[in-house]
């Protein structure tokens, strides 16, 4: 009964539902969601209620809300266009931002206003989408929802506050885009963080594919023609250079943390920094150094172990905020996931290694105190043993909890796949296009329930707001990217106090593309 008065986006009691009020829900459900769509919900005795949209004024007011006045501006250009990059001596055919890979990193401060000029010189349609930042819904960037796509030759300005510091990034979000090069990362700096260290070094993991073995697109037409084909690809029979070590085994049948099924696509190229192990992103430090590394998974359908020769790690963020400090030899991050983590450098050549969840392959970049010989683009640090951290064992530092309180509202996303076709995903049931909007309120605390019932992890990500994990032990961290693992439940809570329409969907970019995706919809 909860989640048929919610669908119907109804406050008023459920019982009272008759004919009139089915009908006006299916009109309402029938909808799809387009930017323009105005349903009209009548709900029993409660007024009538509509999408906010885009550009809607709450939207504005929202947004002038956040600006302060003397904020500073801060104008970027960004150029999206074919391309050839050079991944350490591999040339490749892709398409960038800037002709950079990953694209040219934006470094801003909270509170800063950016205006970034999206120039497409792509020979398709392209949007910029903000990953993690709670920004005004018309600049999300995603198309036919906050924007229409900007067409080849076209430019858009995105402007918005930056609100919240921390570590996000910024990538298309057109069809299969992201899998490509369009990426690049976003820090915002906070003039009022407590400095815990002497440097910092963002580090930009990815799945490597395109100009290499297929574009990303007919990557996907494949899956749809022929199904998974990888289930059971990096399982039993390994231990070739590159493999998994028994250490990083768990459980039964050999499964890893998130399950025996890791993806759908077997990547030739892992890359930190756009660079393939065998000529690594090298970052020059001093013994003693406490280095915070920015750890940003901008791959489309691999998970990445990371940990560095030698060292341990204290995670002080994910996603941005922060988080109560834990000490880990390894992390875990899924599709969209950020971590920083800070480093006390040791004395030498060290490897700090990106291993493909499940997969074989890993990338791989150097800190590097002195001369000495490089390690082996192969190197299986021991760190990489054992069970990698996760977000649910974290917990959000007292100043960026949510206040805590009973949900005003749930919804319950059911990820699954349609049996009857070779590769869609779905959210309760439904691809994309037939998605039903979630109605939310301003100023609920909302909860999103993932129900996987697939056999795969999804990281789920939720546009414009940053939710915070149940957790069974008190607040969990506050994110934006969570992973839910096969068969798995995750509950996670956020305030609505960003009106619009919001995205959430699989970060897994062939997930995403195949179906699974819907729509939070705020009603006034
Ligand atoms: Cu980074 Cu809708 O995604
Ligand atoms: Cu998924």
């Amino acid at each position: 009964m909860d989640e048929a008065r919610e669908a119907a986006g109804q406050r008023a009691s459920a019982r009272g539902t008759d004919r009139s009020t089915v009908a006006s829900r299916r009109r309402f459900l029938g909808l799809g969601a387009g930017v323009a769509a105005v349903a009209a919900v009548q709900a029993c005795g409660a007024p009538s209620a509509e999408p906010v949209g885009p550009r809607s004024r709450s939207v504005r007011e929202a947004a002038r809300a956040r600006q302060a006045t003397g904020a500073r501006r801060v104008g970027v250009d960004l150029p999206a266009k074919p391309s050839e990059v050079d991944l350490g001596g591999l040339r490749v055919p892709t398409w960038t931002f800037n002709k950079q890979l990953p694209g040219p990193e934006i470094r801003v401060r909270r509170g800063d206003v950016l205006r970034a000029t999206l120039r497409n010189e792509l020979p398709e349609d392209a949007t910029v989408h903000w990953h993690g930042i709670a920004l005004r819904n018309d600049m999300d960037g995603v198309p036919n929802v906050t924007q229409d796509p900007v067409s080849s030759g076209k430019e858009f300005a995105y402007e918005f506050t930056v609100p919240d510091s921390g570590t996000y990034f910024f990538h298309s979000h057109v069809g299969m885009q992201l899998d490509r090069g369009l990426y690049a990362p976003l820090i915002v700096e906070d003039p009022n963080e407590p400095g815990r260290y002497d440097d910092e070094v963002v580090l930009v993991f990815d799945d490597w594919l395109d100009g290499v073995t297929a574009v990303p697109e007919a990557q996907l037409a494949k899956l749809r023609r022929e199904g998974m084909s990888m289930s059971g690809m990096g399982h039993g029979g390994m231990g070739g250079m590159g493999g998994m070590q028994e250490g990083e085994r768990h459980g039964g049948m050999g499964a890893g943390p998130l399950g025996a099924d890791t993806g759908d696509v077997d990547y030739p190229h892992y890359l930190i920094n756009g660079r393939v192990p065998a000529a690594p992103f090298i970052t020059d430090a001093k013994p003693g150094q406490r280095l915070r590394l920015r750890l940003i998974n901008a791959g489309a359908d691999t998970a990445f172990r990371v940990a560095i020769g030698g060292h341990h790690m204290t995670v002080t963020h994910t996603d941005g905020f922060p988080v109560e400090p834990v000490e880990t030899n390894s992390v875990l991050l899924g599709m969209g996931e950020r971590y920083d983590v800070v480093v006390t450098v040791g004395d030498g050549v060290f490897p700090i290694v990106a291993s493909a969840e499940g997969k074989q392959g890993q990338a791989m970049a150097l800190i590097r105190t002195r001369s000495g010989a490089a390690p082996s683009a192969m190197v299986r640090p021991q760190e990489l043993a054992g069970r990698p951290l996760m977000a649910e064992v974290l917990r959000a530092t007292e100043q960026v909890r949510l206040p805590s309180g009973t949900p005003d509202r749930t919804h319950t996303l059911k990820l699954g796949m349609d049996p009857s076709a070779k590769y869609r995903w779905t959210i309760n049931g439904r691809t994309f296009d037939q998605r039903k909007p979630m109605p939310i309120s301003r100023d609920e605390r909302v909860r999103l329930r993932f129900v996987n019932t697939t056999m795969m992890f999804h990281p789920m990500h939720l546009h414009g707001h940053t939710f915070q994990l149940a957790g069974g032990k008190g607040p969990g961290a506050r994110k934006d990217t969570v992973i839910v693992r096969p068969m798995e439940t995750v509950e996670v809570d956020f305030l609505a106090d960003n009106p619009g329409q919001w995205l959430v969907h699989c970060h897994n970019t062939y997930h995403g593309e195949a179906g699974m995706m819907t729509v939070l919809s705020y009603m006034a």
